[in-house]
């Protein structure tokens, strides 16, 4: 793939303050960013300059400040509109992360459209924030959860997705790509194959959205979730993209300000979209940030970030096989950035603490999707996840690090 101009990866770190810090006296290897994104000076002076001169409630207040914060989150829906190719801000509704959207899908679609004895399909390799909401559903309303199995390269298996698609399911919820094995999920295929039956599909894009340019219009997905924090931005935030006329037909989340229209003790009427969704103060300020985070990724490019990060996989990934012991989980074909492995007898948590000390931070442990972890027979695993501001001497160091630990563990 080719990078464009010229990528300057060292004038790329400049911009992330954290970069530069010292961990037990060596330099910070931050290698964790499928748990969250580091942030850009960009996104932490826009949350500051927010606080400190432009801090007021929207849609609320008629005086000058509000006005302006008003303003400033409307401009910041229409920006995250376009960055993934919606139709109307309407259809962009704010939530806590990708796992608040899901579940609010969960309770709000799930409840209202699917019944006793229908089914939901997901996969192998969903995030528990994809399991869970649909088995409560499931204990509330009766709803059965079917899982389309995973190949020993993790990925999806498309013919047996596409034979468990019977008359039975009635909603579609899969991963974009997979936070625990990088495997990218044929999504569009999927979206079309349940189409085909009138089958809505949900995509969790919360490893997606940093890694790669989404466009739900091209997708035709009916709802696209992703967290803020993944991509650069606040904790706190999140969004969920669903069709206009879905949103329409769901009853409200939760009630409040907000999103109603009218109030009586008889009677409530509810706000217009995205409104209705989004009852009391929202995370003004995490909104705004976010807006500020995407302005930075999109004057970097999102192709371009791709293919610098694909070439530190495929560094990343030579460098990992030649340790001896070492073995990655989840070699898609299509894969994101994520180098999850076992390392011999040495348990992930022990690697976990022995890379800290050389101020490398990765993630161990299951990563929040036990199931994946069953199906390739391994307790946990010790993952490298990898962003743009990433170097190929930092996977130097991991790799050098990674056969220390052979050492210890010989
Ligand atoms: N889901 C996040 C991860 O994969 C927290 O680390």
């Amino acid at each position: 793939m080719d990078l464009g101009t010229p990528w300057d990866v060292e004038k790329i770190r400049a911009d992330f303050p954290i970069l530069k810090e010292q961990v037990y006296g060596k330099p910070l290897v931050y290698l964790d960013n499928a748990a969250t994104t580091q942030k850009p000076q960009a996104v932490i002076d826009t949350l500051t300059h927010y606080y400190a001169a432009e801090n007021a409630n929207i849609h609320r207040g008629i005086f000058c400040l509000s006005e302006q914060a008003t303003k400033r989150f409307k401009s910041a829906r229409h920006k995250i509109q376009e960055f993934i190719g919606a139709g109307s801000d309407k259809e962009i509704i704010f939530v806590r992360g990708a796992t608040e959207a899901i579940n609010l899908v969960a309770q709000c679609y799930g409840r209202a459209f699917l019944k006793k004895g229908d089914e939901v399909l997901i996969t192998h390799m969903e995030h528990h924030s994809n399991i869970v909401p649909w088995q409560i559903l499931a204990g509330e309303i009766g709803i059965k959860l079917k899982v389309a199995p995973i190949n020993d390269r993790g990925e999806l298996i498309l013919e047996e997705f596409k034979a468990l698609l019977t008359s039975k399911v009635k909603f579609v919820s899969v991963v974009h790509v997979s936070n625990a094995l990088g495997t990218i999920n044929p999504v569009k295929e999927v979206v079309r194959l349940a189409h085909e039956k009138n089958i809505p599909v949900l995509i969790d894009g919360a490893q997606a959205v940093a890694h790669t340019s989404v466009s739900v219009r091209e997708l035709d997905c009916d709802f696209y979730v992703f967290s803020g924090h993944k991509l650069f931005g606040p904790t706190g935030i999140g969004v969920l993209y669903g069709k206009r006329e879905l949103l329409e037909k769901m009853p409200p989340y939760q009630g409040g300000g907000d999103m109603i229209r009218s109030v009586t003790f008889e009677k409530t009427t509810y706000n217009e979209l995205p409104y209705k969704f989004e009852a009391g103060t929202p995370h003004i300020a995490g909104v705004i940030g976010l807006g500020a985070a995407i302005d930075y990724v999109q004057s970097i490019g999102l192709s371009r970030i791709e293919a610098y990060e694909q070439q530190l996989l495929q560094y990343g990934t030579q460098k990992l096989q030649e340790i001896p012991g070492l073995r990655i989980i989840g070699i898609a074909r299509q894969k994101s950035a994520i180098l999850s492995f076992v390392l011999g007898e040495a348990h992930a948590h022990d690697i976990g603490t022995i890379l800290d000390r050389q101020g490398i931070a990765i993630r161990a442990g299951h990563h929040c999707a036990m199931p994946v972890m069953r199906r390739f027979n391994v307790p946990a695993t010790t993952r490298a996840s990898l962003a743009f501001y990433n170097t190929r001497q930092e996977i130097d160091r991991l790799a050098e690090a990674l056969r220390e630990v052979t050492e210890v563990f010989r």
